[in-house]
């Protein structure tokens, strides 16, 4: 047994993977579900579905949810890196 929903807002993990691969990013998904809004518990485990396209994960230890919201942080500096540089040329 392991995470598989948001479970304040009930949205699956499959609806967030469906979403990523649709090309939606983590604020993205959030704003139209709803999920990572409530307790906020789910957030590890919606960045590691958006990462790894995988909808059932397992339980993640503390140290292994702060390695998840640390690499989404890097990807979303990244992200805002490039969108910077695009609007620059
Ligand atoms: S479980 Fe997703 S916000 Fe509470």
């Amino acid at each position: 047994m392991g995470v598989q929903r948001c479970i304040c807002s009930h949205v699956t993990l499959d609806e967030v993977v469906r979403r990523a691969q649709a090309g939606q990013n983590f604020e993205q998904i959030c704003s139209d579900t709803g999920c990572c809004q409530g307790c906020g518990m789910c957030r590890p485990y919606v960045h590691l579905a958006i990462e790894t396209g995988r909808s059932q994960l397992p339980i993640l230890s503390p140290a292994q949810a702060e390695a998840v919201l640390n690499r989404a942080q890097a990807r979303q500096r990244q992200e805002e890196s490039r969108a910077t540089e695009d609007s620059a040329n």
